[in-house]
């Protein structure tokens, strides 16, 4: 391919590729290895965003890397409806074991988040035999009609794009920080997860409901983190009323909270689990998986897609595997704590921050003009991701105000990058603080 600027390329991109698709920075990348983007005028940046939480095990990791080129030089598609081929069955095997929940367990493979999403609802809706979901304020699922649907944030996500899906209704989330009730944990008693039984009241019939979908940590809602207790609350409701518990782990699974998946922390065992984005990091694929009675109700031809569960993806996918159940997971553990201690420093330090939470790795630190009114300091998240970049340091921020900064690298970062990266986040909250 021709040598071209970044200034080349984004002429190009302008001229060709609509205005929806957002970028947050300018660059065009010529490779990437672990946690280092290199663009195409020789410019390094460590990467605190993981292309959006999918680079858990790190760019290009030697042994995904291999078994891509193995794959695609015996086979790169048949159709697993048309031509069955091992790394599908091997990977849902694998899926099915690592998943929680000691129970017979079934997986089906798509080809994104948005599409596992729409695959979690078609399978509970059709083994309840009920239609109505139920989601939460500040989630986000995904761009596709159901998944958008789902999705909770109007700007940029739905806005301009109604009329949505039917029977789909919105819970208020466990988000301490900004109680949707105005209570305080722990006195509340998580007053937020019984407020499900009174929702059953006024809002929808518990007998109508097939499934409450949630993310155990909020991704790009804010990175909100309920309360230990609150799932297992919520489970416990949903049982009495034969309502299934999905959880999207598509953001907050393989590793990227320290545990596979993130409903480990709330000990709780979800009927369905969806995951996608490290999975299989960055080839298309997504995975539902869930308890076998229910996964296998949706008669034959109920489900399926002819990319899903390609053997690239399935292939890279089980190399990751072999990553997170090696040493990985123990090594975000430690980043975790490291993050961790160093963004409560920096709250000490700069008023701006109001707020820092997270599980593991998977940390953000929520940004407002004032600590009293908690008043979203939006602009300056923007003001800092931009300043960042410019200094060499990619770092995504989320939320419904857009004032949380994020913080999704990949876990293989070495110490050196990780301080080189904080000594760049610290400056520039500085100037902006
Ligand atoms: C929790 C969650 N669910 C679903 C999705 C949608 O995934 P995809 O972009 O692969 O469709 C995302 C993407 O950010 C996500 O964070």
């Amino acid at each position: 391919m021709e040598k071209r600027t970044n200034q080349e390329l984004m002429a190009l991109r302008q001229e060709h590729v609509p205005a929806g698709p957002f970028n947050i920075t300018p660059i065009f990348v010529k490779r990437a290895k672990g946690a280092i983007i290199e663009d195409v005028e020789g410019k390094e940046y460590i990467d605190f965003a993981g292309g959006i939480g999918v680079e858990n095990v790190g760019h290009c990791a030697e042994q995904v890397v291999s078994a891509i080129k193995e794959q695609a030089e015996q086979f790169i598609h048949t159709c697993f409806h048309v031509a069955m081929y091992e790394p599908y069955v091997e990977l849902a095997r694998r899926m099915n074991e690592i998943t929680p929940g000691d129970f017979p367990k079934k997986t089906f493979f798509v080809n994104s988040g948005a599409e596992a999403v729409e695959n979690g609802v078609k399978i509970a809706r059709y083994a309840t035999k009920r239609a109505a979901i139920i989601a939460f304020q500040n989630a986000f699922h995904g761009r596709t009609y159901m998944a958008l649907t789902l999705t909770s944030q109007i700007k940029p996500y739905k806005w301009g794009f109604g009329p949505f899906c039917p029977e789909v209704y919105r819970m208020p989330y466990a988000y301490c920080y900004r109680c949707p009730f105005g209570l305080k944990y722990p006195a509340c008693e998580i007053y937020c997860a019984d407020y499900l039984e009174e929702f059953f009241i006024n809002t929808v019939a518990a007998d109508a409901v097939a499934a409450v979908i949630a993310e155990p940590v909020q991704g790009e809602g804010g990175f909100i983190v309920p309360p230990a207790e609150y799932f297992k609350r919520i489970k416990a409701i949903c049982e009495n009323h034969g309502i299934l518990l999905i959880m999207d782990e598509i953001q907050s699974g393989m590793g990227r909270t320290g545990k596979l998946f993130a409903c480990e922390h709330f000990d709780v065992i979800p009927d369905i689990i969806l995951t996608g984005k490290s999975i299989a990091v960055g080839l298309p694929l997504a995975g539902v998986t869930g308890r076998a009675e229910i996964m296998d109700a949706p008669h034959v031809g109920g489900l399926g897609g002819t990319y899903g569960g390609n053997p690239i993806s399935c292939r890279a996918a089980l190399a990751v595997l072999d990553l997170l159940q090696g040493e990985l997971l123990e090594k975000a553990v430690q980043l975790g704590e490291k993050v961790r201690a160093r963004f409560l420093n920096l709250q000490e330090e700069y008023k701006i921050i109001g707020d820092v939470r997270g599980l593991g790795p998977m940390i953000g630190m929520e940004l407002v003009k004032d600590r009293a009114s908690k008043e979203p300091a939006g602009d300056e998240a923007g003001e800092l991701v931009k300043r960042c970049y410019e200094k060499g340091l990619i770092v995504l921020r989320c939320g419904a105000y857009h004032n949380v900064i994020r913080i999704l690298m990949p876990l293989v970062i070495t110490d050196d990058e990780l301080e080189r990266g904080f000594a760049i986040l610290e400056d520039r909250l500085k100037e902006i603080a």
